[in-house]
């Protein structure tokens, strides 16, 4: 601005902004300095004391002065709804509130314009509760916190005012039926610089929570929405699956992982999809997220049989995946019981068709870089066309519960019990007399021990109780290329 310049162009407000705060690294940070650099702003001469004196000669004024200031010396940035660091910064406003309101004396050291913004608004007055409720099991808890309402706030931060307004559109987004929200930040010009910092802080805080943490994500209309708060991570020792089973399959996709810059530098789409099929219970569901935490991945979860999934919306979900996240497309079979509708009249309708899922995994529109398992109970209704690199990589059955597991999930319920392992042999050698071995699920011995808590012998009395409602192996045996089954595995 200041090097001589003969053009009549004067620079664009993104130049100069451009010159005051160099935009750094890579991070997701700047795409948000981006937005800052978007809006219009002006520089200014003015200091904070013009503010403090308008204030004085009164309110009139200070409304007629108002649009003056905005123009001439504020900066804001506007966030939506929609975009990542929304909720973030909600969190922060959250955890920024709590915090002023546990130091709230330190305000009025801060001389006239603490004062005057505690006139105007003290602190966020506004609240809202936000209730996210799990369910583990049989329990049911309530989380609650309170977020800044919808209207506007002072905040301040450091030595900086910050004026929020948080606002909520008339109009809804008619995928998801949310309405239209839209945060506001406005500050001093010269004190721009803090949205760097705030949107920083927001982001930590943001990655604190979900430390140690798997985020399951849904779908919310056309979005991905996180399902609840966080699960804590389940561990991959939980789960048990037949002797090698889980090790090849972590060790295939934490090559995969590794492989990254192989893929991208030869121009191969960088994808690799699992399939696992089994009868229900035999723990696929519980592997992947187990599998997912262990990665410090988080978990994209669809269910191809849910209503009003139609071929259109699962291509487009699939290429919005976020970022380190496993999807998981559950009970895949229902889009090939759909084949024949879509070849009669060309309209795939309401439901997933067999040519939709495969579009979706190879399609042009899904995403550069992805890690899919694919689950069904059935996998006698699959086609081979699925078996194709890039679609289903690697296919593996989870089978009923096999000798090695029944023990093995007998340790891990019993241990501390059966020191010896007496038990455990007597249990094992009661399996093998009524043929329970390969015939039942992982999930109902895990009932059968949940039942008996504390109480191996319980459990050895009632094994026959399993005898009544186990699921009996029904898919006919079909070779799949890459396949491990779990029977094969001595
Ligand atoms: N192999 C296993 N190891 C540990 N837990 C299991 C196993 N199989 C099933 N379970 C338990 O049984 C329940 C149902 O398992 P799930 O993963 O939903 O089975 P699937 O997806 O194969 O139908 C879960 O509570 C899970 O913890
Ligand atoms: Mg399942």
């Amino acid at each position: 601005m200041d090097a001589p310049n003969p053009s009549p162009i004067p620079p664009s407000p993104s130049q100069q902004l451009a010159k005051h705060a160099p935009v750094e690294g890579s991070d997701g940070f700047s795409s948000y300095l981006g937005q800052l650099t978007g809006n219009p702003f002006f520089t200014a001469g003015f200091g904070l004391a013009a503010l403090a004196t308008a204030a004085r000669i009164g309110q009139k004024s200070l409304v007629q002065g108002a649009s003056l200031l905005r123009r001439r010396m504020l900066v804001d940035i506007e966030i939506t709804h929609r975009d990542h660091a929304y909720p973030w910064l909600l969190l922060w406003m959250t955890n920024f509130h709590r915090s002023q309101l546990a130091g709230a004396q330190q305000a009025s050291q801060g001389g006239i314009l603490s004062s005057l913004a505690q006139r105007i608004n003290p602190r966020l007055h506004h609240l809202q509760v936000s209730t996210a409720q799990s369910e583990s099991g049989s329990s049911r808890s309530a989380h609650f916190s309170f977020v800044p309402g919808h209207g506007q706030h002072i905040l301040r931060y450091g030595s900086s005012f910050i004026f929020v307004d948080r606002q909520r559109q008339k109009s809804f987004d008619l995928s998801t039926g949310v309405p239209f929200e839209t945060i506001r930040m406005t500050t001093l010009y010269s004190h721009r610089r803090v949205f760097e910092r705030i949107f920083a802080e927001a982001h930590e805080m943001h990655q604190q929570l979900q430390e140690g943490k798997t985020v399951i994500y849904n779908s919310n209309g056309t979005e991905w929405k996180p399902f609840g708060e966080p699960k804590r991570k389940r561990p991959l020792q939980s789960i048990i699956l037949e002797r090698g089973v889980k090790e090849r399959i972590v060790q295939d996709v934490e090559a995969f992982i590794e492989a990254r810059t192989w893929y991208l530098d030869r121009g191969i789409p960088y994808r690799r999809g699992y399939l696992l099929y089994g009868p229900p219970g035999t723990g696929k569901s519980s592997f992947i997220q187990a599998l997912a935490g262990h990665l410090d991945f988080n978990i994209a979860i669809l269910n191809v049989s849910e209503r009003g999934l139609h071929d259109d919306k699962l291509s487009h979900m699939l290429s919005r995946v976020p970022p380190r996240t496993i999807v998981l497309l559950e009970d895949i079979d229902v889009a090939f019981a759909n084949r024949k509708k879509a070849d009669a009249d060309g309209y795939s309708g309401a439901n997933v068709t067999f040519s939709g899922l495969l579009n979706a995994l190879d399609g042009v529109a899904s995403g550069e870089e992805r890690i899919i398992f694919l689950t069904t109970n059935y996998v006698e209704r699959l086609d081979e066309a699925l078996i194709r690199p890039g679609r289903v990589d690697m296919t593996v059955r989870l089978g009923e519960a096999t000798e090695y597991q029944i023990g093995e999930l007998w340790d891990r319920f019993y241990a501390e019990f059966d020191g010896e392992g007496a038990g455990k042999k007597r249990f094992l050698a009661k399996v093998k007399q009524l043929g329970l071995t390969n015939t039942v699920s992982t999930a109902a011995l895990q009932g059968l021990f949940l039942y008996n808590k504390d109480d191996p012998e319980g459990a050895i009395k009632m094994v026959q109780g399993l005898t009544a409602g186990h699921t009996r192996r029904t898919e006919s045996h079909v070779e799949l290329p890459g396949h491990v089954d779990v029977n094969d595995v001595k």
